[in-house]
């Protein structure tokens, strides 16, 4: 059936109860859920969201048991305007990102805002959250029923999320190989990406030569993208058990010296081919892919961001460039990659996590904390006067009442740089290493 005459004949004020009576029951059910399998004001542990849907397995119906939600919809009146950048927009993604981070959420994986004008569609995976869809508007509504169910009936398995800054030497290869080893002690399946053909630090960390023509082969779907992965594996010293994670290797055929230049490179991979490539291991393959990315903004760090949901970019407290540089990933680069996905696949691209400080020394003096975060204030005014609010990113656990300068970060330890000279990942080696990446992980990722 056709949302379409529905959305056609809205009263144009329509207020959040007709939205609700006229539209809500159709499109859920457009959605793929039944009438037993939706349940109108849940309790989501932190408020109550207008609904949850999920599947009925076996016998038990949701709408008794109430247990396992997998979709939340919010529903708004007219009144509230739902488009990207508007404060009420912020106001209700900021609700629904408190709905998913309710007590009765964990099994939730995604979220639909709607006000019957525009609707949009986010992603929840584990803890992060990211827009699955841009704000589209309502006018085509069977259009959006069909692009929202083909997600939510496939979710992919994996995250993706690319480790990037582009200035160098701030720990994007040293967090990659750490988060991968710890990620995998905490039982998930992990696959890392060295896309940095020239330097080749990924591999060399691990002390994997690179390869020659896979990558380029399964970029370019000359071959099986399978066939450019390879296990990495360490074997605990006196526990008799093996860890391991897969890697892509850089492609040193890929590198500037060597037959491809920048130029050939660009002609020969599209923007879309990294994306493209790692479909089907997002699918079903991985729980989480990190794409180890060059410290610049050219060929291969572009189509590593174009294949990110999100994007973790570590700084230096005392390298004001990779302060800056966070700032203007967040409010030039993404967006320029958040639009052209939305040209060519129509779906939003990457967001930025909270940025952290790498190597962060257990006690700093009081005037360099005081000069890092006056440079920071100058990242975040700088920010608003082009109409972003950098501070969540810099400051997650600033509130109005709790003004707090909290920063995520790595502690700088003799330990992780010692990692690159055994080139085994240090989280492997020793505990303290694994649980300082594992509570990160944590603090980004995992729901528990
Ligand atoms: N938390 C840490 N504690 C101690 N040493 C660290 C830490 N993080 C990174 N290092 C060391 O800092 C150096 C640079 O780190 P890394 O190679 O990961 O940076 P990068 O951002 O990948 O660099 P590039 O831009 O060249 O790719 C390495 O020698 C690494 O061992
Ligand atoms: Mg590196």
């Amino acid at each position: 059936m056709s949302l379409q005459p529905i959305i056609d004949n809205m009263p144009q004020k329509a207020s959040e109860a007709d939205v609700e009576t006229r539209l809500l029951p159709h499109f859920i059910r457009a959605l793929g859920f039944a009438e037993d399998e939706s349940v109108p004001s849940f309790d989501t542990g932190a408020g109550w969201v207008d609904h949850a849907t999920r599947r009925n397995t076996g016998d038990k119906k949701f709408v008794d048991s109430r247990q396992g939600p997998y979709l939340y919809i919010e529903v708004k009146g007219r009144h509230r305007n739902l488009t990207e950048g508007h404060p009420h927009y912020f106001a209700a993604f900021d609700q629904l990102k408190g709905y998913f981070e309710g007590d009765n959420s964990e099994s939730v994986q995604w979220g639909i805002l709607i006000n019957s004008l525009h609707a949009q569609l986010f992603r929840k995976h584990g803890k992060t959250i990211y827009p699955a869809t841009p704000c589209l508007d309502c006018s085509g509504i069977d259009e959006i029923v069909k692009t929202f169910r083909e997600r939510i009936e496939s979710p992919a398995r994996a995250l993706t999320v690319a480790i990037y800054n582009n200035k160098g030497g701030v720990g994007k290869t040293t967090t990659t190989v750490n988060l991968a080893a710890a990620l995998t002690l905490l039982k998930k399946r992990v696959l890392i990406i060295d896309f940095d053909p020239n330097q080749q630090d990924l591999g060399d960390a691990l002390n994997l030569p690179p390869s020659r023509g896979q990558m380029m082969d399964a970029l370019t779907k000359k071959a099986d993208i399978h066939d450019s992965i390879i296990p990495y594996e360490y074997e605990f010293p006196r526990a008799k058990r093996k860890a391991s994670f897969d890697i892509m290797l850089a492609d040193k055929s890929m590198a500037s010296d060597e037959e491809f230049t920048q130029d050939r490179v660009h002609q020969k991979l599209r923007l879309n081919a990294l994306l493209g490539a790692l479909q089907p291991l997002r699918q079903n393959e991985y729980d989480y892919i990190f794409i180890d990315v060059p410290p610049n903004w050219q060929v291969f760090s572009q189509r590593a961001l174009f294949a990110a949901d999100t994007v973790l970019l570590p700084a230096g407290h005392d390298n004001l460039h990779s302060l800056q540089n966070a700032g203007a990933a967040i409010t030039e680069l993404l967006p320029q990659v958040q639009a052209k996905r939305q040209k060519l696949l129509g779906d939003y691209g990457p967001i930025a996590l909270p940025v952290f400080l790498n190597g962060l020394p257990s006690k700093i003096s009081k005037s360099h904390a005081q000069l890092m975060h006056q440079a920071i204030g100058k990242v975040i005014d700088k920010g608003g006067a082009s109409g972003f609010d950098l501070r969540p990113y810099f400051y997650p656990k600033w509130t109005a009442d709790r003004q707090s300068l909290y920063m995520r970060h790595i502690r700088h330890m003799a330990h992780i740089a010692s990692g690159d000279f055994r080139h085994v990942p240090a989280a492997f080696v020793f505990r303290a290493v694994f649980e300082q990446y594992s509570n990160f992980a944590k603090d980004y990722f995992l729901w528990d």
